[in-house]
């Protein structure tokens, strides 16, 4: 006899049972997923999107594990939902949740000095402000020898730095998108050789390597105190797993997925982005003979088109805002004035410019041949008590100059290269604040409004959102 309770009984158990199958499955292929898929982590404007070679994170890298004697490792300062390097936000919830006792606050060089109090809660809160406050590291490095000037005068609120030891705090560089690196570190220390055009593929791979274990050598014997560095394959490991790290921001919160309706933002596209040294060069030398063009930045081209549909709502709002942000980026004349490497190097006093003038790698960001230039943040005029401050003095001139970073001039010994940086790549910023080599700039906004000042562009308003909202994006 047919039992209607039965068999709805049985129907109810099939269906939950197929139900149950599909979960499983579901919650099967988001695991695949998760292992699979280009990996996102939040950030305060979206979601900054990280490719590998093999869909996922290799943990068991040597990056992420200790090499040398303080527990730190790579990852400790280089941290992927950071965009690869590390934020004042992150370094406090870590400071919070180890009392300042997780490895990346060393004396060594997460400390305001070596010599620093870091006996007690409270005397690490105080020991480790530059992580604390701005994200920075204490790079010590002696005057160099034979240089042009002399240090006269040292003002270190930490009492710690003199001749023997320079105090440079510096902000982590990403440990991403290093492919298209033109120079190593802020001021290029570890650029094996200048990076030449042409080459195999446009990359002189071999020397980028060359350059990147040297410098991971010098992070584990410096950085994580190891009396020595570790054998060339440990070296090897970590060099090919940074070299294929990919990161960007994938998905604004007001814009949405930032590779929708043909703009190009995102890791995934980022990675095969056409590149060589010197392409798209500002002085007309692109080995391909291509002329420079100041459109450097197309990611969001497709947006900038007033008809279409999309732009109706406040995603599209938003979307807009970006496009015309990258316009500003490619083309908002800029005079560049005063910029020593630039215009002393070109003979003009004033270059008409664009922020692409020195960004000019396409779709990167960074200058597409070692340039490195002082656009003023090392300068005293913009010191901030927490900073030392050095006086220089010309040994041949008697003049004398203050600094908080002599940058590329503590290599050279020269002059005329005090001040000098590189121009970072700039993908994946949204993530990272703040900004510049000595985080100065506490959020993009903030270096909108340096570079506004600093050049007399009198951005309006809106210009100003509209720049940001586009740097946010990339
Ligand atoms: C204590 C923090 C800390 C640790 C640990 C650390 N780094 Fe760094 N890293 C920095 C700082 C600070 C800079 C920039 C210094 C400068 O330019 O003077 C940097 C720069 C770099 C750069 C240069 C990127 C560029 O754009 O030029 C690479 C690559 C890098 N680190 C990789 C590594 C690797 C690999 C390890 C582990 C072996 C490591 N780092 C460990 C703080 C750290
Ligand atoms: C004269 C060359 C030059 C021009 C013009 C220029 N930049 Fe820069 N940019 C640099 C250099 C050099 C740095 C690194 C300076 C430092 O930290 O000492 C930099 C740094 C930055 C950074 C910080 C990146 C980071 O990782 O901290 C951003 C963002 C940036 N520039 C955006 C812009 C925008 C937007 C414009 C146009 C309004 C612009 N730049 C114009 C040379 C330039």
């Amino acid at each position: 006899m047919f039992d209607h309770r039965t068999f709805r009984f049985a129907a109810c158990r099939r269906l939950a049972t197929r139900l149950a199958i599909l979960l499983l499955a579901a919650a099967g292929t988001a695991q695949a997923q998760q292992r699979n898929r280009p990996l996102t982590t939040a950030n305060a404007s979206g979601w900054l999107q990280t490719r590998t070679p093999s869909g996922r994170i290799d943990s068991d890298n040597p990056f992420f594990q200790p090499l040398g004697s303080n527990g730190r490792s790579c990852n400790s300062c280089h941290r992927q939902a950071q965009g690869w390097t590390i934020t004042p936000k992150e370094l406090r919830q870590r400071f919070d949740r180890t009392n300042g006792m997780d490895p990346v606050f060393s004396p060594v060089d997460g400390a305001v000095s070596p010599l620093a109090d870091v006996s007690s809660v409270e005397a690490r809160r105080s020991a480790y402000a530059m992580l604390l406050d701005r994200g920075l590291v204490r790079i010590g490095m002696p005057m160099p020898d034979n240089a042009q000037f002399r240090l006269t005068a040292v003002d270190d609120p930490y009492g710690y730095a003199s001749a023997r030891e320079l105090s440079l705090f510096r902000r982590p560089l990403p440990a991403a998108n290093l492919i298209w690196l033109t120079a190593v570190m802020w001021d290029g220390r570890e650029t094996f050789t200048p990076f030449n055009p042409p080459m195999d593929a446009g990359i002189d791979l071999q020397n980028l390597r060359t350059s990147l274990a040297a410098q991971a050598r010098h992070a584990i014997v410096g950085h994580e105190q190891a009396s020595s560095a570790p054998g060339g394959d440990i070296i090897e490991r970590i060099v090919e797993f940074e070299l294929h790290l990919v990161a960007a921001q994938i998905d604004d919160n007001a814009a949405g997925r930032l590779n929708e309706d043909d703009a190009m933002g995102g890791a995934n596209i980022l990675a095969q982005q056409r590149f060589w040294i010197g392409i798209n060069d500002t002085l007309g030398n692109d080995p391909s003979g291509d002329a420079f063009d100041a459109k450097t930045m197309r990611l969001f081209d497709s947006w900038d088109d007033p008809g279409a549909p999309f732009r109706r709502d406040r995603r599209g709002r938003a979307r807009a805002a970006i496009a015309r942000g990258e316009k500003l980026f490619n083309s908002m004349p800029i005079d560049i004035r005063g910029v020593r490497g630039l215009n002393d190097l070109t003979g003009q006093r004033v270059i008409r410019g664009s922020c692409s003038s020195c960004h000019n790698a396409p779709n990167i960001g960074n200058h597409s041949v070692a340039l490195p230039v002082d656009i003023g943040i090392a300068a005293a005029s913009r010191r901030t008590p927490d900073l030392p401050l050095y006086t220089l003095t010309n040994i041949a001139t008697g003049k004398s100059v203050q600094t908080t970073d002599p940058g590329l001039a503590m290599l050279t010994g020269k002059w005329a290269d005090i001040g000098k940086f590189k121009g970072p790549i700039l993908r994946g910023l949204a993530a990272r604040a703040p900004y510049f080599h000595n985080g100065s700039a506490a959020s993009l906004r903030d270096v909108v409004d340096f570079y506004d000042h600093r050049f007399g562009i009198h951005m309006s308003t809106r210009q100003k959102r509209d720049l940001v909202t586009f740097l946010s994006a990339l």
